[in-house]
């Protein structure tokens, strides 16, 4: 810090104290010279907002949570400005990082303009490409990627399976954004053989930008499965190794062996939300038990998983990789400053983001 410059600093966060109260900036004082042995200081540059954040500030019920402000926010970027004396050395100041910020009803989160915390103890944080460098977006492309790309990452390569160029993949909920790692992904690093994806009609012509090989639309005649089944006939497309659903849905279930693979052929059905999309206003807890009920049941014919996609070392280096070498960019949506958070978060509620919602902590 330059001389007379206070170490004393003014830490402002998003936070919630639970569903009945709104999201709001709470101050607390940071001594920026009184790190820990074990921490570092993150002055924060950017962060994106996840429905995660969203899920957890609606489910939060008065009667089951404190009284204290709980913080919003996962996904950051930014640079080391300070390190304790027992940091491990590959975290210097002046670095400049990224990741996943993990905590679940946390002080601290990523919707804030300083984190502080022990690098080991957060697995998911890695150093920004050298190849961004020069970008002016750098931060912002670097906070949004962490949990969606995981996301995917998870879905790929944590089940069992080896996807590639003779494999046939259907992804129901094509224009999520954990879709868009996933589609990056497969065609770029395991080279996915076919790809279909079902999105609205409206955004055909983007998800075949990004990679899918065929697209149909939820919102055309005919149910979700009637149309994927016509497509497969027309196209000479036979049964999937994988069907990936990231919204919630339930359509396949009842002529799952029309469109998966037998369970011997190591298929796999996965989803990230369950039997349902998500509807952040009128939460359903029946949906939300969907997937385990799923999962437990004994007369299940194909295999079934409800994906938690947690940060793991090798998902964060091969997203790092893949960005260095020009094969994953990912998608932003809308940037929005730190005082703004609430129609960030209004715009993450809507549904319609295609890509990462921002928040930029830069003027
Ligand atoms: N389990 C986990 O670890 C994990 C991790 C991350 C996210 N998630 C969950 O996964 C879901 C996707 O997350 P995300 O952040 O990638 O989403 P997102 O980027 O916010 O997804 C927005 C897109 O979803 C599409 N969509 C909305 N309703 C749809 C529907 N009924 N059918 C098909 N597409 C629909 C819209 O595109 P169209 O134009 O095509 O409608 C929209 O552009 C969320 O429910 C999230 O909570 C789970």
């Amino acid at each position: 810090m330059a001389p007379n410059t206070p170490s004393v600093v003014t830490k402002r966060t998003v936070t919630f104290i639970n569903n009945q109260t709104p999201a709001a900036i709470t101050e607390s004082q940071l001594d920026l010279d009184s790190v820990g042995d074990y921490d570092i200081i993150v002055k924060i540059e950017a962060a994106a907002l996840n429905s995660i954040d969203v899920v957890i500030h609606e489910n939060a019920n008065p009667h089951l949570v404190s009284s204290s402000p709980k913080a919003y926010g996962r996904d950051f970027s930014g640079v080391i400005i300070r390190r304790g004396d027992k940091v491990n050395p590959k975290w210097q100041v002046g670095d400049e990082i990224n990741g996943l910020f993990n905590h679940l009803f946390g002080d601290q989160g990523s919707l804030s303009n300083y984190l502080v915390f022990n690098p080991d103890k957060q697995t998911g944080i890695t150093h920004i490409p050298k190849s961004e460098e020069d970008k002016k977006d750098k931060f912002i492309r670097a906070a949004a990627w962490p949990i969606v790309f995981n996301t995917a990452y998870s879905v790929l390569f944590k089940y069992g399976q080896t996807l590639g160029p003779y494999s046939r993949v259907l992804v129901i909920g094509a224009s999520t954004t954990v879709a868009n790692a996933f589609i990056q992904m497969a065609k770029k690093q395991l080279n996915v053989g076919t790809v279909v994806g079902v999105c609205n009609s409206d955004s055909v012509e983007y998800n075949k930008s990004m990679g899918f090989d065929y697209l149909v639309s939820y919102n055309q005649e005919g149910t979700i499965p009637e149309n994927v089944a016509k497509l497969m006939e027309q196209k000479k497309i036979g049964k999937f190794d994988l069907i990936f659903d990231s919204v919630g849905n339930s359509d396949f279930f009842p002529v799952m062996d029309d469109f998966l693979k037998p369970k011997s052929e190591n298929s796999y059905y996965l989803t990230l939300v369950g039997d349902q999309s998500f509807e952040y206003d009128s939460y359903n807890f029946s949906a939300f038990l969907s997937g385990p009920i799923r999962f437990l049941n004994p007369w299940r014919k194909y295999r079934y998983a409800k994906v938690f996609g947690l940060p793991t070392k090798e998902g964060m280096d091969l997203a790092t990789r893949m960005i260095e070498l020009g094969n994953y960019n990912p998608p932003i949506d809308t940037i929005f400053k730190f005082e703004q958070f609430q129609e960030a978060i209004y715009r993450l509620k809507s549904n319609k983001a295609k890509g990462k919602v921002i928040i930029s902590m830069s003027d």
